[in-house]
């Protein structure tokens, strides 16, 4: 696995996810193992049903593991408050979801504008008195969507759409972006041109991204490919990868 000096931004330890009881049990993985190290940027892969989703949302403090320890930007989570959680959500985390989840009724640039809002952390702001809607033109004119501002979701592409998701998740300037199956409802060129929108920001913030995909291509941007199947996790073995 790739290592950094450092805290990483994840260190998970016999980390445990079972759902229901008795006849509904489900095992999903018992005694994970894993660092994921700042900045890294690492795809996830396995077949339907190994867990993926359910690690992201682990990882986005969006549901509890049954067992383990998981530890976050080296803060153990089981300890948290109520209050930690939730900041950890609106201020250290961003989210892209294979379907986009736009707010239908706001224009490209008020989804923006919204997501810097409602992020608490005035750090995330300009140090120039900037506003916000200054900034989400800023960004939009950056990733070549300023002309797609005033149009509603519904009026743009599937791979725009996907494009402004990750713009609105990374606006906040999280410290890890998880990402599940981004690039699942797209074509091979919208895909590539959302995931070169990814890359490049990931470079330019310096934020971890962890990514959970069915997309070999996709996998292949990452640093390296992790593949969970029952129970384990490991990372692929690929042959002349400097990186
Ligand atoms: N809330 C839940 N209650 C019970 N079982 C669940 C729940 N959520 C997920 N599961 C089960 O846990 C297992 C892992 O699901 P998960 O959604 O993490 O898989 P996945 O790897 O993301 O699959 P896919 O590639 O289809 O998205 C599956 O067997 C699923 O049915
Ligand atoms: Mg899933």
């Amino acid at each position: 696995m790739v290592k950094a000096p450092g805290v990483p931004a994840v260190e998970a330890k016999n980390l445990t996810k079972i759902y229901g009881q008795g006849e509904s049990r489900v095992e999903v993985f018992q005694g994970l193992n894993f660092e994921i190290p700042e900045k890294s940027m690492i795809a996830l892969m396995g077949p339907s049903g190994s867990g993926k989703s359910t690690l992201l949302n682990l990882l986005g403090l969006m549901d509890a593991p049954t067992g383990g320890s998981l530890k976050l930007f080296g803060k153990e989570t089981s300890s948290m408050r109520d209050s930690e959680r939730s900041s950890y959500r609106a201020q250290e985390v961003g989210f892209v979801f294979q379907f986009n989840a736009l707010l239908a009724e706001f224009t490209v640039l008020e989804n923006l504008w919204l997501s810097l809002r409602m992020s608490a952390r005035k750090d995330s702001l300009p140090a120039d008195g900037c506003d916000e809607r200054e900034r989400a033109m800023e960004w939009l004119k950056r990733w070549n969507l300023i002309q797609r501002a005033q149009h509603l979701p519904s009026q743009i592409s599937g791979g725009e759409q996907q494009r402004v998701a990750i713009l609105r998740a990374l606006i906040r300037r999280p410290k890890i972006l998880l990402a599940d199956e981004p690039t699942g409802n797209l074509d091979k060129g919208s895909a590539e041109v959302v995931l070169k929108t990814l890359r490049d920001i990931q470079q330019e913030l310096g934020v971890c991204i962890f990514l959970a995909t069915h997309n070999e291509w996709v996998a292949e941007q990452a640093q390296e490919i992790w593949e969970i199947s029952p129970a384990r996790l490991s990372v692929r073995e690929r042959a002349g990868r400097g990186d």
